[in-house]
């Protein structure tokens, strides 16, 4: 299978991207290096160095038809979040929307969406909390970061509906 890692070059991506290659997958890492580092993508990775939400990921995504996408490019400071929430949208959810549409577009049939517990579900009262849980993030980076999950809900019901694409998160 090809999958797409986004943010491949971060800490979580850089070893999804590990584990895929390990297990014989064919792996595309999406990066910005904005904090992420050139020598955690597999070698064996075709690497594009690009911001998610620049003009040309859509390109990326007709060109290399992923199987699966799995969506770790974040913007992951709480701290800039409030300092600059406008940033902090454009990347995790603007970038986000755009990824998912690219994807929706181009006919990938799995999507898999990350981000932090917290974030969507706020202090869930139900450990560990299951997909289905309502989203209540807490503000701030929460915001930002389980803004994305809404999105993504509209989509996984109208993908489901008209591809039958899974999508996970
Ligand atoms: N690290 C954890 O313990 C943890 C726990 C739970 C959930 N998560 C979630 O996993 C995801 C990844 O977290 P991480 O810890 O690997 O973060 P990270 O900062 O190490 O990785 C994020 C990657 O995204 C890249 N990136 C950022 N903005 C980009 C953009 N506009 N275009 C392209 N690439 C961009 C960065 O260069 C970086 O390589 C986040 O959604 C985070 O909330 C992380």
């Amino acid at each position: 299978m090809k999958v797409l890692v986004t943010g491949g070059a971060g800490f979580i991506g850089s070893n999804v991207a590990d584990r895929l290659v390990e297990e014989g997958h064919q792996v595309v890492v999406l990066d910005d290096l904005s904090s992420g580092k050139r020598e955690q993508v597999p070698a064996a990775a075709n690497f594009y160095q690009m911001e998610l939400d620049g003009r040309w990921l859509d390109r990326v995504v007709e060109r290399e038809k992923p199987d699966a996408v799995c969506h770790l490019a974040a913007q992951i400071s709480v701290r800039r979040s409030v300092e600059d929430p406008v940033f902090d949208a454009r990347v995790n959810i603007l970038a986000s929307i755009g990824l998912i549409e690219a994807c929706r577009l181009h006919g990938v049939k799995r999507f898999i969406f990350t981000s932090t517990g917290g974030a969507i579900y706020g202090d869930a009262d139900q450990i560990p909390t299951p997909e289905t849980y309502p989203a209540a993030g807490r503000g701030g980076g929460d915001l930002q970061q389980g803004g994305a999950g809404g999105p993504r809900r509209d989509h996984q019901r109208r993908w489901q509906a008209d591809a039958g694409l899974r999508v996970r998160g």
